[in-house]
């Protein structure tokens, strides 16, 4: 599989207008003294995470969670690989996710971020899958609503590869 199977989707100069909108409707919405807890969900929002941050003028504090699904097991049952480690103290989080597909994993993320003392907890999501959409998941702030097809670059992996790639893309469909 090499790069050039790969159409883009969304391009660098989409994903950089769409953020500074995203990071001005965060602003909006959060003009209290409080600082905004953002948890990045690894790897996947690693860019988005990094580029929506530095829009932000309301002051933040970040740090990461990580679920993974446990290979040949039942569905929406997610292996917790990381918690955040910083002190909530019953403060609104910002849970920042690269992509929501069936909704298990945020789902299981909201679960850890309340469980570690989230007072509440807004999703903010790059890309949404509406299609694949398996149980229902309150997103707050979306990026672009996607069809159900297979994505990487700008943070998304096939197998661990391609997410160093500036732009989202799809992967062509194989010929014959
Ligand atoms: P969900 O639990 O089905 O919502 O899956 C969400 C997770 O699966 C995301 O956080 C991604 O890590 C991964 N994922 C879902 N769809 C894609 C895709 O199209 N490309 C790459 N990773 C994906
Ligand atoms: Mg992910």
């Amino acid at each position: 599989m090499t790069e050039d199977r790969i159409d883009v989707l969304i391009s660098q100069a989409e994903i950089d207008t769409r953020l500074t909108e995203m990071a001005a409707e965060i602003d909006r919405d959060h003009t209290t003294s409080d600082t905004l807890i953002c948890v990045g969900v690894l790897k996947g929002s690693l860019f988005f995470l990094a580029d929506l941050v530095r829009r932000l003028r309301v002051p933040v504090e970040i740090d990461f969670a990580q679920v993974s699904s446990y290979r040949g097991s039942v569905r929406g049952r997610l292996e917790v690989k990381r918690r955040p480690e910083i002190d909530f103290g019953d403060r609104p989080v910002l849970l920042v996710e690269d992509i929501i597909d069936s909704g298990y994993s945020v789902a299981a993320v909201i679960d850890v971020l309340t469980e570690h003392g989230a007072r509440s907890v807004d999703v903010c999501t790059l890309l949404d899958k509406v299609p694949a959409r398996e149980i229902d998941v309150p997103i707050r702030y979306t990026g672009f609503e996607i069809a159900d097809a297979f994505v990487v670059g700008y943070g998304l992996d096939l197998a661990e590869r391609f997410r160093n790639l500036p732009y989202v893309g799809v992967i062509q469909e194989e010929e014959g």
